[in-house]
């Protein structure tokens, strides 16, 4: 009888807020919380905790409403073998509303991820702060937001956000590694639409406030974007492909069949002979890199600057990448942050730095000066002078003045430095440094134009070039292009068991 009795309040929490809420979250386009925790555990691995849990609120009658689960489902299993944990808020359960118990839930994952050194995935699909439970509900939140910080940089913390997310709630996901967002049902805003509008008289609807595209494209809180739920949580099992359990492990390795040695003649051409002429980065990570797999990470934000992963021989390496498609690949605020953050990230999680290098310097402007591009900058300078891990940096083409220290440049780190031989490395490019050491030259030529020409090929030949970095030793080593794929392999073979002691401190005080 007891059995039996368990088993059916087993089944009866398995409901959530019943069949009816069920069907409006389908109706939604929404899978519910337990669905969407089968979706991301290997079948039938997934085991769940706390399911008796409820609250204990008595304002308002609270103590007549049932709240199975206290509108969450927390737990562990694996995903492609390896332990995760798991929380998955309940919209179907007074909103997937955030109560004194509902946060002790998560806190209880958390600290058991933390514990264990396991990678944690949160479903967010909430209606916030339970109204009902006042500061208990805040208090709750503040939890949360603690215990994000305190497993920063220890296991890897996904949010993804499947519902609403409002107000102080989205700082949850906030202080997370990454968050995934699904097109039209995701929502994250710090004041919604009607708050706004009483406010301030703005009128802006809650997709374009704070809907998956604003979010991936125009802010950058967010990391990834996809169609339907079920894209949503593939793309998270791939990164989680990319990434140790923990800061103490090495990422996984995944054999490969791609050949180290691969050489592509096609890389000896892919930069136009005019060094104005755009071309396409990605082209060169992907065939780079194993089986021409690399998972972007941000692809919508910033696009002069491209993150993300990519494998070598079998090993996960974090690639920075200017993009010469989009502004020549300057870079600006956006770009530093997106770089800066990322650069952290592979820092944090023991993920080797590749930098690919084709910077004609910072955006001018005074909208970037006023915007504070100097701190954030910084930020890159500081990101990469502070990793540890195995840096390595390739100068695809140019690499002027700042832009050239920003992206890794000996002198900031990088245990090796190569550079194809088209590539210019100079305070700045040949035509503004022409203009101005050449002033007089052009002034008092019979055909200035002629003349100028002339001294920016000079000064080209003479100083933008790789030779004299590499005659230095400020680069390695000038390679021919086709063998990219072959040196970078070896490089990081070499520089596995680097060790780097830096002197001890509480924590450095990055520019923010
Ligand atoms: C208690 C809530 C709730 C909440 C929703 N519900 N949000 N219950 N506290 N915060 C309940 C509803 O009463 C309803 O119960 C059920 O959840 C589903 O909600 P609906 O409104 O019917 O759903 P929908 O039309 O889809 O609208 C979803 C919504 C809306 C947009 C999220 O519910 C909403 O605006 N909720 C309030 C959002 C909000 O202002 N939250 C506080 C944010 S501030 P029944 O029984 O009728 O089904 C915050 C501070 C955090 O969170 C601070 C951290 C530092």
């Amino acid at each position: 009888m007891k059995v039996e009795k368990l088993v059916e309040a087993k089944e009866q929490i398995k409901l959530g807020g019943g069949e009816k809420r069920i069907e409006k979250q389908h109706n939604a386009g929404k899978h519910t919380a337990r669905e969407r925790l089968d979706l991301l555990f290997d079948e039938g691995s997934f085991i769940e905790i706390d399911a008796f849990v409820t609250h204990r609120c008595t304002n308002f009658d609270m103590e007549n409403v049932e709240a199975p689960a206290d509108g969450i489902v927390t737990g562990y299993g694996t995903v492609n073998g390896r332990l995760v944990f798991a929380y998955a808020q309940d919209f179907t359960v007074l909103g997937g509303s955030l109560g004194e118990m509902h946060a002790a839930k998560i806190c209880k994952v958390q600290e058991m991820a933390m514990k264990m050194g396991a990678p944690i995935v949160g479903f967010n699909d909430s209606g916030g702060a339970r109204i009902q439970e006042g500061v208990d509900a805040l208090s709750g939140y503040g939890k949360i937001f603690y215990r994000n910080t305190l497993a920063s940089g220890v296991i890897p913390q996904i949010s993804v956000i499947m519902g609403p997310s409002a107000g102080g709630a989205v700082y949850s996901p906030a202080l997370t590694d990454f968050i995934f967002m699904v097109e039209k049902t995701s929502m994250m805003f710090i004041t919604g639409p009607q708050v706004i509008k009483t406010v301030t008289g703005e009128e802006v609807s809650q997709e374009e406030l704070g809907g998956a595209m604003t979010h991936n494209r125009t802010s950058g809180v967010a990391h990834f974007v996809d169609a339907s739920e079920e894209e949503c949580i593939e793309r998270i099992k791939r990164l989680l492909s990319f990434l140790p359990s923990n800061n103490l492990e090495d990422p996984p390795f995944i054999e490969t069949e791609d050949d180290i040695n691969r050489i592509e003649d096609k890389l000896n051409e892919i930069v136009p002979e005019n060094p104005n002429k755009p071309y396409d980065m990605k082209e060169i990570i992907t065939t780079i890199a194993d089986d021409g797999d690399f998972f972007e990470v941000q692809p919508y934000f910033a696009q002069n600057m491209i993150v993300g992963f990519i494998r070598l021989n079998g090993s996960t390496v974090g690639v920075i990448a200017n993009q010469p498609k989009v502004l020549a690949g300057c870079l600006d605020i956006n770009a530093s942050d997106k770089a800066g953050r990322f650069i952290r990230t592979c820092d944090a999680y023991n993920i080797p730095i590749l930098n690919l290098v084709d910077v004609p310097g910072f955006l001018p402007g005074t909208e970037q000066e006023y915007g504070g591009i100097i701190r954030h900058g910084a930020k890159m300078l500081y990101a990469y002078s502070e990793a540890t891990v195995p840096k390595v940096t390739l100068i695809v083409r140019k690499a002027y003045g700042g832009a050239y220290l920003a992206m890794c440049s000996k002198d900031l780190g990088a245990d090796q430095v190569f550079a194809w031989p088209n590539a210019e490395i100079a305070v700045m490019g040949p035509d503004g440094a022409a203009n101005i050491i050449f002033k007089k030259d052009i002034k008092n030529a019979e055909d200035p134009i002629e003349m100028r020409a002339e001294k920016i090929e000079e000064y080209r030949d003479t100083v933008a070039n790789p030779y004299i970095a590499a005659s230095r030793g400020f680069v390695d080593d000038v390679i021919v292009p086709s063998t990219t794929r072959q040196r970078l392999v070896s490089a990081f073979d070499m520089l596995q068991s680097k060790r780097e002691n830096r002197p001890s401190k509480k924590h450095g005080n990055i520019p923010l």
